[in-house]
Order: C-alpha cells, then sequence, then structure tokens
C-alpha cells in the first residue's frame, strides 16, 4: 500500500523519480501533448480523481502533497491556450476559494494522525495569506523559493495542536 499521496501530481515536474514506488500519483486528468514551445508534455496519474472527492477512506496516507492550480481562469481562450495553464491547470475566476477549501478538507480527512501534508503555492493571482484561511490547521513551517520569490512551500501536520482556527467564509 502506498503511503504518500499526491493528490494532483501534474508532470511529476518536481520528483526525483517520477515512478516512486512510494507514491500514490492522483490528478483529474491524462494528457499527453506538445507545449507551444516544442516541448512534449503529459500528466499520466495512477488514479484519476477529484481532490474535492477522493476515492481513499480516512487516515489512508502518512503524508499528502497538495500542489494545486494557481491560475485564475475567467473563459477567455487566449488563457485556455496559454502554455502555464495547459501545464499546471487552472482554478474558475469564481468558486476558487470552494474549490481549495474543498480541496484542503480532502487532503485532511485521507491524512492519518500525525501525518503530514505539503502544499505548494504559487503568488501569481492569489497571495498565500487568502489560501492559508482556507483551511483551520496552522501551518507548522514554510519557505519562500522561485525566480521571482513568488512560491510557498508549507508543511502541515494533522493534530489538535494545529488545528485551532476558526475558518472565515468571506
Ligand atoms: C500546479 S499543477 C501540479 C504540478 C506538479 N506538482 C508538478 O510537479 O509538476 C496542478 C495540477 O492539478 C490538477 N488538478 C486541477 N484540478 C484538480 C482536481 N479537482 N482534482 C485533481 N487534480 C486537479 C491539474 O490537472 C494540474 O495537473
Amino acid at each position: 500500500m502506498k503511503r504518500i499521496l499526491d493528490a494532483c501530481c501534474g508532470g511529476k515536474m518536481f520528483y526525483f523519480d517520477k515512478h516512486d514506488k512510494s507514491v500514490l500519483f492522483q490528478d483529474i486528468r491524462k494528457i499527453d501533448t506538445t507545449l507551444c514551445d516544442g516541448r512534449k508534455f503529459s500528466v499520466d496519474p495512477d488514479v484519476l480523481a477529484d481532490f474535492k472527492s477522493m476515492p481513499y477512506p480516512d487516515g489512508t496516507f502518512r503524508m499528502v502533497v497538495f500542489d494545486p492550480p494557481h491560475l485564475k481562469y475567467t473563459g477567455s481562450k487566449k488563457e485556455a491556450e496559454n502554455w502555464q495553464m495547459v501545464k499546471y491547470g487552472w482554478l474558475p475566476a469564481h468558486g476558487w476559494k470552494d474549490v481549495l477549501r474543498r480541496g484542503f478538507a480532502e487532503c485532511f480527512r485521507v491524512l492519518q494522525d500525525g501525518g503530514f501534508l505539503i502544499f505548494k503555492w504559487n503568488e501569481t493571482d492569489i497571495k498565500v495569506s487568502e489560501i492559508l484561511a482556507l483551511t483551520p490547521y496552522k501551518p507548522v513551517f514554510g519557505h519562500i523559493s522561485g525566480k521571482r520569490s513568488n512560491t510557498h512551500w508549507i508543511c502541515f501536520t494533522k493534530d489538535d495542536a494545529h488545528l485551532e482556527r476558526t475558518l472565515f467564509d468571506p
């Protein structure tokens, strides 16, 4: 039984081994395409599923990796053809908070007590502070990286000591 879940693995860009046997790779799509600059790109998950409603019992995984889309899509053709949207997926411009709130809730549901959730976020469209308000869990630590320093890596753990915030729904 694989004890690490990647809830939306995309192209598995940050893996040392894209076939790591400890990781269950999940995504909502499977594609094999060529990006506008000629690079090949594929999404090839073990499981096709939605992170808002995952097909695993409570407490299944020791670690969950959650790197959801960070770009908002308003519906234009230009946006749809943007290579970043093809590569990273997208969030609905209206309703993105609900998507991520449900995604976080599912990630914590399938995580075992004392397990870790590794969350990655890029602040291109939405500030990380807005995202952290979508889960009642308080992060343990985080790190900012990337060429423009707008990518956040954040570690959560599932325990009562970190479950101390009330969800605010503006
Ligand atoms: C930022 S990319 C992940 C990149 C990946 N971590 C990597 O290293 O290449 C986000 C992924 O989330 C997937 N996705 C979007 N909505 C989803 C959903 N509701 N359930 C599961 N996966 C979803 C997209 O298909 C996309 O591949």
